[in-house]
């Protein structure tokens, strides 16, 4: 798919892989709006790529209506990368024979999954709207999964379960599009050097890249930017989901 000229929305691109992705789509002259809550950051990334940052909460129909209408103005929006997400750890009985929070629970699938299908439903209203191209594309999306979708450890269940939920609604969601030509693509990345993992001690960082295949280390940005940017402008790329890891097939812990 031709990009050049067009608008994209990114979620949760004021950091980590949203925030390369944006960069990436931006070298090839996309309009970029960068929707996130961390304003600062969020406004220096769109700062940088020469685009606009809306602060949108993903869960919320107005706020992400308002990205949407921002990114159309922009140029022909035929672009949305869902990155935003959450993945707070808490295992299903505690230490202390705790019961996992139901709150918590609840969050993570609201961020992740429930917040991942309500930018898609409204960024394909207006996909839908665009004049297709010769080949009939109107759009592309690339949803942002985990390998903790296949493989989550403990303290997991909520993280995979949402992850789990983007790979599931990937082929349904492409079936959906299908008649307004517009592609929809999942990455289910490994262990990424982003600020999610800040939190992490070294060692615990160190341990996880000894379980990668090869390269043993963590996954950049830049490779999850490319691979999105592979997705989207792959016109026979389609309700796909693509696991990027380095071959991790991750242990209990
Ligand atoms: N880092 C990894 O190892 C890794 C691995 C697999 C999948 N992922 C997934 O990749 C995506 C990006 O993660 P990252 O590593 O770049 O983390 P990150 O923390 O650097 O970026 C996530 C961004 O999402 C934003 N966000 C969170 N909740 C939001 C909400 N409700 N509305 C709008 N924005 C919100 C945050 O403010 C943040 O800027 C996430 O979905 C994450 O689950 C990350």
């Amino acid at each position: 798919m031709e990009i050049a000229g067009t608008a994209a929305l990114v979620t949760g691109g004021a950091s980590g892989l949203g925030a390369a992705t944006a960069r990436r789509l931006a070298v090839d002259g996309v309009k970029i709006v960068v929707v996130d809550l961390q304003d600062d950051l969020g406004e220096a990334v769109a700062d940088q790529v020469g685009g606009m940052y809306v602060h949108a909460d993903v869960t919320d129909a107005d706020q992400v209506q308002a990205g949407v209408n921002a990114a159309a103005q922009m140029g022909p929006l035929r672009i949305l990368v869902n990155c935003a997400g959450v993945a707070p750890p808490a295992r299903t009985l505690s230490r202390d024979g705790e019961p996992h929070d139901l709150r918590h629970f609840e969050q993570v699938i609201a961020i992740n999954l429930v917040g991942t299908f309500n930018c898609v439903r409204l960024a394909a209203v207006a996909m839908a709207k665009n004049d297709p191209l010769d080949n009939g594309e109107r759009g592309a999306i690339v949803n942002t999964a985990s390998v903790a979708a296949f493989d989550g450890q403990i303290g997991q269940a909520a993280y995979s379960a949402s992850k789990g939920g983007i790979v599931g609604l990937t082929l349904p969601i492409a079936r959906d599009l299908s008649s307004v030509g517009v592609r929809v693509n999942t990455i289910a990345p490994g262990i990424m050097d982003t600020p999610m993992l800040a939190g992490l001690p070294e060692p615990a960082k160190e341990s996880l890249a000894e379980q990668v295949l090869f390269p043993k280390r963590l996954g950049t940005t830049e490779e999850f930017a490319d691979l999105a940017h592979f997705l989207v402008t792959h016109s026979y790329m389609n309700g796909e989901t693509i696991r990027m890891d380095g071959g991790i097939r991750m242990a209990p812990k």
